[in-house]
This record gives C-alpha cells, sequence and structure tokens, in this order.
C-alpha cells in the first residue's frame, strides 16, 4: 500500500419540447420501504422528504457493493460526488474504496495527491501483468476511505485495452480481489461514453447519474440510458440504476425547480430525494484537497452528502 439542501412553490409549465426522460420499468431503482418515512414537509423534489435514520454500524465489512458515478457531460458533479459521498459513507462506518477511472486525474487531486508523482496507478494494475492492488491502493485522509489513482496514463489504457480479450471485463477483473476488505467501491467515471465507462459500467452493480439542475443536463440522460441497457443486455445483467442526483440546485430559481420537476415526472423514485444545492464551498473543498465533510463539516453541502449517505444505504438494502 502507498502513503499517503426549503419547500418550493409548484413551479409553472413545463419547459417548451421537453427531452425524453422516462425510465424503463426495469431500471427503476426500488422504492424506499414506506416503513422508513416520515413524511413531513415536501422536499425540493415535490414529494415528502423521508426521514432516513442513521443505519447501524456493519457486523463485518465487504463484500462491496460497486457503484459507478456516471454522466458523459462534464462539470455535473461526479467527482464531487464519489468524493463526497465516499466521505460520509465512511463516517458511518462504511469501509469505502474510491476508484479514480478518468485519466485527468480530479478525484486523485481532489483528495490532495499530486497525479504525477504517485507511484503506481490504475493503468498499471489494468495493464502491468503481476502488479497487485495493494500495490496501487493508497491511503486517504479520511478514516476507513481509501483510493485507487489515476493520472493522464490511463488515457493509453483505453487506446491498448481495444486489442484486449474481453476488454469490456479489465476493471471488474481488476477489482475483484479488493471486494471482501470494502462495503462500498466508488468509481468516478470519465465524461464520455468510451471503453474506460463501460468497463466502469460492466464493473458495477448500480449506476448514480449526477445531473446539474440546468435545462440542457436532462438531454443527455437518453443517450445515457441506452448505454445503460447495452451493458445491461450484453455485458452485466445485474447493473440497474441505484439513482439520479439533482446537483448545483438553486431552490430561489424557478428554473432549476422547473427541471427538477421534469426529472421527477420523468423518472419517479429513481430521482434521490436528497438534492445538492450550488455553494463555493465545493470549489474550496476540492483546492483544500479534502473532502467537504471534512473540510466544512457543518456546511449544508456536507450535511446533504451525509443524507444522500443514508438514502443510498437503504435504497441497497431494500434492492
Ligand atoms: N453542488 C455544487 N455547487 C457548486 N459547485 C459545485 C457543486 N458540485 C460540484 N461543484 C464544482 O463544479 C465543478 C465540476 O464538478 P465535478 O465534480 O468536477 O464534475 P464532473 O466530475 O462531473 O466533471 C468543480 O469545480 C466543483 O467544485
Ligand atoms: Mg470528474
Amino acid at each position: 500500500m502507498q502513503d499517503a439542501a426549503t419547500a418550493a412553490p409548484p413551479p409553472a409549465a413545463a419547459p417548451p419540447a421537453a427531452p425524453p426522460a422516462t425510465a424503463p420499468a426495469a431500471h427503476r431503482a426500488a422504492p424506499v420501504r414506506d416503513a422508513l418515512f416520515e413524511p413531513s414537509t415536501l422536499g425540493p423534489t415535490g414529494r415528502p422528504l423521508p426521514d432516513l435514520p442513521l443505519p447501524p454500524l456493519p457486523e463485518r465489512h465487504g463484500p462491496a457493493r460497486i457503484i459507478a458515478m456516471c454522466n458523459q457531460k462534464g462539470g455535473v458533479g461526479k467527482t464531487t460526488t464519489t468524493i463526497s459521498l465516499g466521505a460520509a459513507l465512511a463516517e458511518i462506518g462504511r469501509r469505502v474504496l474510491l476508484v479514480d477511472f478518468d485519466p485527468q486525474g480530479s478525484l486523485s487531486v481532489g483528495l490532495g495527491f499530486n497525479p504525477h508523482s504517485i507511484e503506481a496507478t490504475i493503468y498499471d494494475l489494468l495493464m502491468r501483468r503481476g502488479t497487485t492492488i495493494d500495490e496501487v491502493i493508497c491511503k486517504t485522509n479520511v478514516d476507513g476511505m481509501d483510493l485507487l489513482p489515476s493520472n493522464i496514463d490511463l488515457s493509453a489504457a483505453e487506446v491498448q485495452l481495444v486489442t484486449e480479450v474481453a476488454r469490456e471485463q479489465s476493471l471488474a477483473r481488476v477489482l475483484r480481489p479488493a471486494l471482501a476488505d470494502y462495503d462500498v467501491i466508488l468509481i468516478d467515471c470519465q465524461p464520455s461514453l468510451g471503453l474506460l465507462t463501460i468497463n466502469a459500467l460492466t464493473a458495477s452493480d448500480g449506476v448514480i447519474v449526477p445531473l446539474e439542475c440546468e435545462y440542457f443536463a436532462l438531454r443527455g440522460v437518453a443517450l445515457l440510458t441506452e448505454t445503460i441497457d447495452k451493458v445491461t443486455e450484453r455485458l452485466n445483467p445485474r447493473l440497474r440504476v441505484d439513482g439520479l442526483l439533482g446537483t448545483m440546485y438553486d431552490g430561489r430559481t424557478l428554473h432549476g425547480r422547473e427541471v427538477l420537476k421534469t426529472l421527477v415526472d420523468g423518472w419517479g423514485d429513481t430521482v434521490f430525494h436528497t438534492v445538492i444545492r450550488r455553494t463555493v464551498k465545493f470549489s474550496d473543498s476540492t483546492v483544500a484537497g479534502e473532502p467537504i465533510t471534512s473540510y466544512a463539516p457543518g456546511s449544508a453541502g456536507a450535511e446533504a452528502y451525509r443524507q444522500l449517505a443514508r438514502e443510498v444505504l437503504v435504497r441497497c438494502s431494500a434492492g
């Protein structure tokens, strides 16, 4: 191992020419069990906010549930969600492994690593036979949360993998030895639907789709769903959509509220009740190389990701 979101007034009519945002029934996440709901106030998604209890500590660790953070659009909060959700899960006793699967290495940088001085990266694990996962895993400053780092080398892997046998299963193969040691493995995908992302989806049990609460953000969802469908049919039948996550939400604007409504109209309970509001604290925490849960532990952003962690655990145990 190396060292190392208020009740909104009803929105006006939907924007013109609403993009397709309907989910095939097979991909809808199981609704959170009613018993866990104490409907109180309406949440930002227009549905009653569930009361999500703090889950008990796990009696033992593993086998890990693998979740890909996926959206082919950049700048929607994939990396921020991977770091913050991972740290929030670690806070409640889960053993978490974050996988930086973007050659830009933003996840590694966001956790305070210099991508150029990392000795071994996920590239070595994928492409150099004999590299073990223990040689590549880095400890982060968050207790219980480790990282498989990456840097620009990974872009070469995308080219080299094309000629490999079972090229879509490469990530699944190298993660297998770590499954028993972790409760959750979060894969931060690159902003494309290329071979690296197909590898992430093939390795995963679930997908979380972060979506910026902007009208144009909805347009790519249909294409992403099509890709997820293909992976499910051809490569990985256990894959399902764990949830769509609204990010960078500004409840003061009608626009933001309309986007959330369109999302819930199309996808129903697949949309997480938790919505991440827009705040500069996220950029500040990236500069500090720390998750928001430790950089600004009492902030609304940290609280939102703690709520998301509980919602994810409830959904996964219900499914
Ligand atoms: N809820 C939020 N509010 C404000 N800024 C955010 C929020 N989430 C992420 N950001 C910022 O937006 C930028 C893009 O986020 P990032 O997580 O890197 O997106 P992606 O990985 O999808 O490209 C980063 O500078 C990040 O700090
Ligand atoms: Mg990113």
